[in-house]
């Protein structure tokens, strides 16, 4: 979490950092602040958003070519103007902007607090940069090589930007654990947690290594190891649109992704599958064919809403491949001894590729001799790098901190993969994976016309916007949708969401039900249609609300649900895609309503790159 962003060029140095943390704010948003050297280094920062930072600043005072910048997602010390960041060192030589965690700073705080330092926050990355300032003065050396020493003793995660008050030309950056990109323009040199800040000035860019420090000098860049052996810069070109990180006339962003979904899952098919030829290839998969074609078990490790996807991903792959799988948390999984056999291929899914326990998840799975696929949306990301082999999912960036377009597009990269493999393997007919590349190929119109429903679920969501609670209710392969749905509402809207599996209500959830409780069922037409008309009755019988998506021309379930919401036919195992729409929308809707903050709820932030 928190998003970092430092310049040195030739040009102003503060319009480029404040729109940077505007870019970053999806990252974290209780504190923002910067730093600035002229003549001295100077800090200003404030609790709440970017845009409080500056609206208390005048630009004319803030004249400089290098600077530091940081959103703050608070984890040590409450959301406050003193916990803010950037932190000055006690003597006020050095400011650091730091993302990620301190392990052992109490420990360390408390041998600096024995040597006179005093400290203003109750940070972890205050101690850090006294730590480096307490070895710079007692080695006497230069700051890099201070640097470089209090990385070897501190433990835990972090991405660093330092200034220093006597070096007028120079930014010493690291990196462990936490994103880091550096972009290279002409004379200038731009650092941050992902490439948005970065892309208008420069494409050339270089994604920081763990145990990486970074020094810009006079123009001149080196990048060297811990162990201070000189490391050759893999320069990159980025292939990332300015509007696609724009909010392109929506209101929010959420909204935005949400209506680019035909868009995105039409990318991410793009070049990998045609239905007429019959055509299907995953890039990523040539290497690994082998091992995943004779896998074992499939284990898919996520969190949040990649692992509902990874949920939906279960019985795709089951049902088409016929090879166990099975979904873990992965914050559970990194801390259990979990069996994991050299046959395993393990799925890693991640929107961000940063997310600390999926990486964690991903380690212990490597050292137990797995082989890991990741599926992630951010290219270049850390899982990303970790992963043996992967598919990126193409959705482009997400910005909204409630994911939309990247499920959709997540679902789709693993229906592919299990398509694949369940061809390769043989448990498969030709003509049902002909009927379903054809049908995930007609998906992206469908989802153009489920969003027809877009003003219909506004003026629906009116009706629940006092709601306390919801109850989302679906069976099979729309169970996790259910889920979901219910992750969605509570996080943008702030009212307590369940999501079941329907036939579990019986066991419990019913006793919640009366008249105030919405029940939102997924009830289009497939196997479980039967059973879930049942459901629908017996919340009618106990006066709860029904809301039910169902399928164009359904006349059972009108009869029945308090209101409908239609979304076009499909194959069952492709249905999720297209469930989760009107769902996403009716959260939207009810967050909006309630006046709450739709693109940064309160408390969260995107990437969670703290475990
Ligand atoms: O970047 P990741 O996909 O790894 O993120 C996982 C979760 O943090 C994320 O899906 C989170 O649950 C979202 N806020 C859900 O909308």
């Amino acid at each position: 979490m928190c998003g970092i962003v430092a310049y040195v060029g030739h040009r102003q140095a503060y319009p480029i950092i404040i729109k940077g943390l505007k870019r970053l704010e999806y990252r974290g948003y209780d504190s923002a602040g910067i730093a600035l050297l002229n003549g001295d280094l100077s800090v200003y920062k404030k609790k709440g958003k970017v845009s409080d930072l500056e609206d208390s600043l005048d630009p004319k005072d803030l004249e400089s070519t290098i600077g530091i910048g940081h959103t703050r997602w608070a984890t040590h010390g409450e959301p406050n103007d003193l916990n803010a960041h950037p932190h000055y060192s006690s003597n006020g030589q050095l400011a650091i902007i730091h993302n990620g965690i301190i392990e052992n700073y109490i420990a360390l705080k408390k041998e600096l607090e024995s040597r006179g330092h005093v400290f203003k926050s109750q940070t972890d990355s205050e101690v850090f940069i006294n730590f480096i300032e307490q070895i710079f003065t007692d080695l006497n050396c230069d700051l890099e090589e201070a640097v470089r020493i209090a990385l070897q003793k501190v433990v835990g995660a972090y991405a660093i930007v330092i200034l220093d008050k006597n070096a007028p030309n120079q930014l010493i950056a690291a990196r462990k654990g936490s994103p880091m990109v550096l972009g290279i323009g002409d004379n200038e040199f731009l650092i941050a947690s992902d490439a948005t800040p970065i892309i208008e000035y420069t494409k050339k860019v270089v994604y920081i290594n763990d145990y990486e420090i970074v020094s810009i000098k006079d123009g001149e860049l080196s990048i060297k190891n811990i162990n201070a052996e000189t490391t050759q810069p893999y320069i990159q070109e980025l292939d990332l649109r300015l509007d696609a990180i724009e909010k392109g006339g929506f209101e929010h962003f959420m909204l935005k992704e949400i209506f680019e979904q035909p868009r995105s899952i039409a990318d991410c098919l793009r070049g990998r599958m045609n239905a007429q030829t019959g055509h299907l290839v995953l890039g990523g998969l040539i290497e690994y064919n082998n091992k995943v074609m004779n896998a074992n078990r499939f284990l898919f490790v996520a969190c949040g809403t990649s692992w509902h996807a990874a949920l939906v991903a279960e019985y795709i792959f089951e049902e088409l491949t016929r090879v166990p799988a099975e979904v873990e948390y992965a914050s559970e999984f990194r801390y259990r001894n979990p069996i994991v056999h050299e046959g395993d291929v393990i799925f890693a899914i991640s929107q961000s590729g940063e997310t600390a326990d999926t990486l964690a998840a991903i380690e212990l799975a490597k050292s137990k001799g797995a082989m890991i696929y990741g599926v992630c949306n951010v290219v270049g990301s850390s899982i990303a790098r970790a992963s043996h082999a992967g598919s990126y999912t193409h959705a482009g960036p997400e910005i909204g901190v409630a994911s939309t377009k990247a499920f959709t597009a997540q679902v789709t990269v693993l229906t592919m993969m299990a398509l694949l493999i369940a061809e390769k393997k043989g448990t498969i007919t030709a003509q049902r994976f002909h009927q379903l590349i054809t049908e995930l190929e007609n998906i992206p119109a469908k989802v153009e016309r489920a969003l027809k429903s877009n003003d219909y679920i506004a003026e629906l969501a009116s009706e629940y916007v006092d709601s306390t609670n919801a109850l989302y209710l679906g069976r099979g392969v729309n169970f996790p949708v259910a889920l979901e749905g219910a992750l969605k509402l509570k996080e943008i809207s702030y009212i307590h969401a369940e999501g079941y599996p329907a036939a579990e209500m019986k066991h419990g959830p019913i006793a919640l039900i009366d008249e105030n409780m919405p029940v939102i069922f997924i009830a289009t037409r497939d196997s479980g249609y039967e059973k879930i008309v049942s459901n629908i009755q017996e919340v009618k019988a106990r006066k709860g609300k029904v809301i039910a998506i169902v399928t164009e021309g359904d006349t059972l379930i009108p009869t029945m649900a308090d209101h409908i919401i239609e979304v076009p036919d499909t194959d069952e195992l492709l249905s999720p895609l297209l469930n989760v729409i009107p769902l996403q929308l009716f959260s939207y809707h009810v967050a909006v309503l309630r006046g709450c903050n739709v693109d940064q709820p309160r408390n969260l932030a995107k990437s969670v790159t703290v475990e």
